[in-house]
């Protein structure tokens, strides 16, 4: 996705941030197996692009002292804002959550398409970016570019969320509905892997742990909840038969991986479970095809619904972009760009 992003900013996400007065330059980049670069006045993307293509290490275009480690990375690339895309580890969060927590407290905005930080600490991460009047924004860690978390914030004044409901990991509903359509959970798998959409370890998808981040994260972030994944009621796909997903078609419903969150004896719960009524939320469609779908349960508002079709890498690198253009459009603090 860190990838895509940087092929996009070669070309039409340059133009629009070029066309709202902002020239960004790539100042550094670190990665887990293909190493490190930074270079004060900006690395060439197509070359590191090259370079990791062919397995090569970005160590050969860092200039100077190379720092030991990705925290000591943070600490030290001479950036505006970090964009933190490592791979998720859903137990824990990290190492996201340090690298957020290290970009923020130096005076960085933070950009994540990672919801390990949004579920584990949405609270102290939005006050330490408060605090140093920087952003700490993550539109697309939930349904990827698809805006939620902005819909609510800016769209929504006054209005008090009950609840949601939805589909929200694209590999679980893409295996579901290949499926239906006879083909292995396996090979549905593999495709889902070539759409670059499944998890680095797609047992996080399969056994609902995705989803019960992406839960927590909505939680957090909307009703105001601190629930951690280990507090998800959980049940993945993993054990669902050809014959259970036939059956559900029969009945004229399709099993989905379901995530509900709702307030619930003054506390926030949320779950994880295949759901044959609620595969389709009422309104949207999540039939065929690795889409999202979630319903925002509201008091003043009924019930909305947003859905996200054809899930790509494109999407969630869009919700990077928009949140980088609001992070340094409407700068808050003492040092805007
Ligand atoms: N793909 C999507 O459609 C999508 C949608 C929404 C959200 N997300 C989230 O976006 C993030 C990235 O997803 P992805 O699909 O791009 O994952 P990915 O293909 O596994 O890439 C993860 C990247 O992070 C690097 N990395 C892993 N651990 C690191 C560490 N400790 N320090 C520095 N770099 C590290 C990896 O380096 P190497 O290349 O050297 O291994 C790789 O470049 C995940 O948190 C994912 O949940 C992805």
């Amino acid at each position: 996705m860190g990838r895509r992003f940087a092929e996009l900013l070669r070309g039409p996400y340059g133009r629009v941030l070029r066309r709202q007065g902002l020239r960004v330059r790539v100042t550094g980049i670190a990665t887990a197996r293909h190493g490190l670069a930074i270079a004060p006045r900006g690395l060439d993307l197509g070359r590191c692009l090259r370079q990791v293509r062919s397995g090569g290490s970005l160590d050969r275009l860092h200039h100077g002292t190379r720092p030991a480690t990705v925290l000591d990375f943070v600490a030290r690339v001479p950036a505006d804002v970090l964009l933190e895309v490592t791979a998720l580890d859903p137990r824990r969060g990290e190492p996201a959550v340090s690298h957020v927590k290290a970009a923020l407290a130096r005076g960085l905005h933070v950009v994540t398409a990672n919801k390990g930080p949004v579920a584990f600490a949405l609270r102290p991460l939005t006050a330490l970016a408060r605090r140093k009047g920087r952003r700490f924004l993550y539109e697309s860690a939930v349904m990827d570019g698809t805006p939620i978390f902005n819909l609510v914030a800016r769209c929504l004044p006054g209005v008090r969320l009950r609840g949601f409901r939805g589909t929200l990991n694209s590999t679980t509903s893409l295996i579901l509905s290949r499926m239906e359509e006879g083909l292995t959970a396996r090979g549905a798998l593999r495709e889902a892997q070539r759409r670059g959409i499944a998890e680095a370890d797609p047992r996080h998808d399969l056994d609902g742990w995705d989803s019960a981040v992406k839960g927590c994260a909505l939680a957090n972030a909307l009703l105001g909840a601190r629930v951690t994944p280990a507090q998800v009621r959980r049940r993945g796909i993993a054990a669902i038969t050809p014959k259970e997903v036939r059956r559900a078609l029969r009945a004229r419903t399709r099993l989905r991986l379901v995530v509900r969150g709702g307030r619930e004896d003054r506390r926030v719960r949320v779950s994880v479970g295949p759901d044959p009524e609620s595969g389709s939320p009422k309104g949207t469609r999540s039939g065929s095809g690795p889409d999202a779908a979630l319903v925002l349960e509201t008091d003043l508002m009924g019930e909305i619904g947003v859905f996200e079709r054809g899930a790509t890498v494109d999407q969630t690198a869009y919700g990077l972009l928009s949140d980088l253009l609001e992070a340094v459009r409407r700068p808050r603090g003492k040092r805007p760009l």
